[in-house]
């Protein structure tokens, strides 16, 4: 099993969209607590034009636009048609009217210059060819003093859920079995000094840059997370290569997930970046 490129629309427009079929109540639970420290710090006011990158299927893309209220107005774009689709529905289902969806790659496409009061991200900023472009191109979408905030994943070894995975895994997976998870896109920007320099060479002002641990729900119950492991594209590149020893492996890590499982289900720690800064 080879890693996606998270730099091919396919991704987005094919892989992502079906892991969210099969698993989009799971993972929103899992990443409205990090959504929720991303609006919180961002402050939104009535009145605001926010633009939501990589919104998805547009949970803080709706939050947000209730948040700025009727005379304020929230862009989401994202690359993939399939997820803008779910998030119209979310929109419409809310019966918000300041919401507008594009279909577009953020790196690029030109949102409105020096337009936006605040860019918004709930773990949509990772997947840029060019992440200096990228952030570039959000800062131009901000009038001056604009904010920026966003949630990024940390690298794999800081993210205590993550790395309970990967630790159970480990001794049944040979040669660099282990590193093939940080090939994914999604750690980027998990180096904290990488991104502060990616943001200051982008032309962003004040970063400031902290870890914040959340507790999240990952399932009802072991035997239902060790299924989602199995079925998600990060943790399965890494299982792949434990071939015969996978039994073990998959053992392994059901009893590393035994000690989180309580009356809410299986609840562990997770560690993210909160990133704010200004235009
Ligand atoms: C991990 S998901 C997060 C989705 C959503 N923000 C959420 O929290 O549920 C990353 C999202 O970024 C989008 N994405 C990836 N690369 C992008 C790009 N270059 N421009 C716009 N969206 C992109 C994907 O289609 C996907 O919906």
């Amino acid at each position: 099993m080879s890693v996606p490129d998270p730099t091919d629309p396919a991704v987005w427009n094919e892989l992502w969209p079906e892991l969210w079929h099969r698993h989009g109540d799971r993972i929103e639970a899992m990443d409205d607590p990090a959504g929720e420290a991303m609006l919180r710090a961002a402050a939104l006011r009535t009145g605001e034009k926010v633009l939501d990158v990589g919104c998805g299927a547009g949970s803080s893309t709706v939050e947000a636009a209730r948040r700025v209220g009727p005379t304020g107005e929230v862009v989401g774009v994202d690359v993939s048609a399939p997820m803008i689709e779910l998030a119209r529905a979310r929109a419409h289902a809310a019966s918000l009217h300041n919401v507008s969806l594009v279909v577009a790659d953020a790196q690029t496409h030109d949102v409105g210059r020096g337009s936006f009061d605040a860019v918004i991200s709930r773990f949509g900023t990772m997947f840029f060819g060019d992440p200096v472009a990228g952030f570039a191109n959000l800062a131009r979408s901000l009038r001056p003093g604009g904010r920026l905030s966003m949630v990024v994943v940390r690298e794999p070894q800081d993210d205590p859920w993550l790395a309970t995975v990967l630790d159970a895994v480990a001794p049944f997976v040979g040669g660099d079995g282990l590193d093939r998870v940080e090939d994914y896109g999604s750690f980027s920007l998990g180096v904290g000094e990488q991104l502060d320099q990616v943001l200051d060479e982008a032309g962003f002002l004040e970063v400031d840059r902290r870890a914040v641990t959340l507790a999240v729900r990952v399932g009802s119950d072991v035997d239902d997370v060790v299924a989602y492991l199995q079925d998600e594209p990060e943790i399965e590149v890494v299982l792949d290569q434990a071939e015969a020893r996978r039994p073990e492996a998959v053992a392994s890590l059901r009893e590393a997930l035994v000690p989180h499982v309580g009356p809410a289900g299986v609840v562990m720690e997770s560690s993210v970046w909160l990133v704010t800064a200004r235009r």
